[in-house]
């Protein structure tokens, strides 16, 4: 079975990230609402929504909200937070969004932290772009906030050691065939868990070309969670701002 349907899906995924900042996530959020100037009550899709930190809280600022992923146990762990206006729904992103949508088209599709770059075969990672661009309201917006490759590389820790949870976890990194690999090992209740996350290192010629087969054009790219400008060799994020350009 593919990695990311086991590994994302296990406790141990969340106690290793336990510390993914909410307040991070919540400023950016507010940063990128303020850039995009969506007007509210507007249907964002949050695609790979994990554990729903930025649903819920773009839903807080008053937009309507669907929430996706594959995780089961994520989607279990949101349904306490639904509302009349806060949806989440287990789903695959290569598959049509379309037919999670009941109403109207999207005006925003997000897809936060690294949630791309999972999938081994090309035509999987154009089902992604293809589903969002059929969800998609012409002008909408699709916001891809991606690691940046050269970053990636140029910082690459090759063993680290954390403790989280009570477990402790052994994470060795290597970069291997464009893929950026981390180990992760560790021991629970007298028992041996090994489980590995495997990203491609798309580059920004590599997303652009997606980008541009499937109708968006690309306004911007942003380099950070403050929002700086992106730099090829120092920005730790590449987070392209694409707008579906109107069918003609
Ligand atoms: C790095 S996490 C990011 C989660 C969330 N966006 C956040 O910032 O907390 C990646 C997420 O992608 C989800 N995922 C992996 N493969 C997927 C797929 N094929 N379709 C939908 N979601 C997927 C995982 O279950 C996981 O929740």
């Amino acid at each position: 079975m593919a990695w990311f349907k086991t590994w994302f899906d296990t406790p141990y995924y969340h106690i290793l990230y336990n510390d993914r900042d909410f307040a991070e996530a919540e400023n950016f959020i507010t940063l990128l609402i303020n850039y995009l100037n969506i007007p509210e009550n507007s249907k964002l899709i949050d695609l790979a929504c994990g554990k729903g930190r930025h649903s819920v809280f773009l839903n807080k600022m008053g937009f309507r909200v669907l929430g996706l992923d594959l995780s089961q146990q994520s989607i279990h762990h949101n349904k306490k937070f639904e509302n009349e206006a806060l949806k989440f729904k287990v789903h695959d992103m290569r598959d049509e969004i379309y037919a999670q949508v009941s109403d109207q088209k999207a005006d925003a599709v997000l897809n936060l932290f690294t949630s791309f770059g999972y999938f081994e075969d090309e035509k999987d990672d154009r089902k992604v772009f293809q589903s969002i661009t059929h969800v998609l309201k012409d002008g909408g917006y699709f916001v891809l906030d991606f690691l940046n490759a050269k970053w990636v590389e140029n910082t690459l820790v090759e063993e680290d050691h954390t403790t989280k949870g009570g477990i402790n976890f052994t994470i060795k990194k290597k970069i291997e065939d464009q893929h950026v690999i981390k180990d992760i090992s560790f021991d629970d209740d007298g028992e041996n868990y090994h489980f590995f996350e495997k990203v491609k290192l798309h580059t920004l010629d590599e997303i652009n070309h997606y980008a541009e087969e499937f109708g968006f054009e690309r306004i911007k790219i942003f380099g950070d969670y403050v929002l700086n400008d992106f730099n090829l060799e120092s920005s730790p994020r590449c987070i392209s701002i694409f707008r579906k350009k109107k069918q003609v």
